[in-house]
């Protein structure tokens, strides 16, 4: 099921629109965060963020969302865990009519459908209709996860590699960010916190964030796990706010 946000007059506040494509970079809007990242979220590839419950996932998720539409692209967002429309909203202040115009929500109950609504933004990617800006899929794993346990464990890996490999091939030919997010599990022999989705994801993903709590109420620490051109284990602290995840500054 696709979502197309009506269309309808905004008053625009264009005292906010920091956000800038640059070298085929989307800008987070955190400016740490794009420093390390060399500017930002990277065009034709998929960026795998992962991190525990309500450390902010869905937060960057939608500050990114905002970035792009606020750019005048289009963003297919598949939510599986029921975004807030209002966060988005909230972080879009002046503009969110803009930010809705240019979001197409699909939502996922099950593996089953996650399946079905990729292959309908592939369907949409290729069609060449669009001007896309970014895809988002929040999360990746909800659905898989719950398939660890089961005989059809295998089948399920299987299915989720498919579903990377389609992300990536849009990603490539439409040259457009791809952004995923997953859970952790905490790993039995170290005690170490692992993203759920293992070597599916990254292997097929170019940049890896990890994203967990800082020490003070709003704070948080992103950590570059894997990228292409940044060194592993480059990490900066930021803070949720209304607008999101931004610098302390
Ligand atoms: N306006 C705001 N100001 C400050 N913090 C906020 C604001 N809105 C939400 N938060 C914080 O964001 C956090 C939730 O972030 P988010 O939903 O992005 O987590 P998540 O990593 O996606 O979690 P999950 O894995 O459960 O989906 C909560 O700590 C919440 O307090
Ligand atoms: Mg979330």
């Amino acid at each position: 099921m696709i979502r197309f946000h009506s269309v309808y007059m905004a008053t625009i506040n264009n005292n906010i629109n920091p956000f800038v494509w640059s070298n085929m970079k989307l800008s987070t809007g955190c400016s740490p965060l794009d420093a390390i990242l060399n500017g930002g979220m990277e065009s034709g590839t998929i960026t795998e963020l992962y991190g525990g419950g309500g450390t902010g996932k869905t937060n960057l998720c939608l500050q990114l969302t905002r970035n792009a539409a606020l750019q005048g692209k289009k963003v297919l967002y598949l939510d599986t865990e029921g975004v807030s429309t209002e966060r988005l909203k909230q972080m879009s202040r002046g503009r969110s009519d803009e930010v809705l115009q240019n979001t197409l929500f699909f939502r996922a109950h099950s593996f089953e459908e996650q399946e079905k609504r990729l292959d309908e933004i592939e369907r949409i990617s290729f069609s060449g209709n669009l001007d896309l800006g970014l895809i988002v899929v929040d999360s990746m794993t909800i659905f898989y996860r719950t398939l660890l346990n089961s005989k059809d464990h295998q089948n399920a890996t299987s299915r989720l590699g498919r579903q990377m490999i389609k992300l990536l091939r849009i990603a490539r030919k439409i040259d457009v960010p791809v952004l995923i997010t997953t859970q952790v599990y905490q790993n039995q022999s170290d005690g170490s916190e692992q993203p759920v989705g293992g070597h599916m994801l990254y292997h097929n993903s170019k940049t890896i964030l990890k994203i967990e709590k800082g020490r003070g109420r709003h704070s948080r620490r992103v950590c570059i796990i894997k990228h292409r051109s940044v060194p592993e284990r480059e990490s900066i602290e930021c803070r949720i706010c209304d607008d999101g995840i931004v610098s302390f500054e």
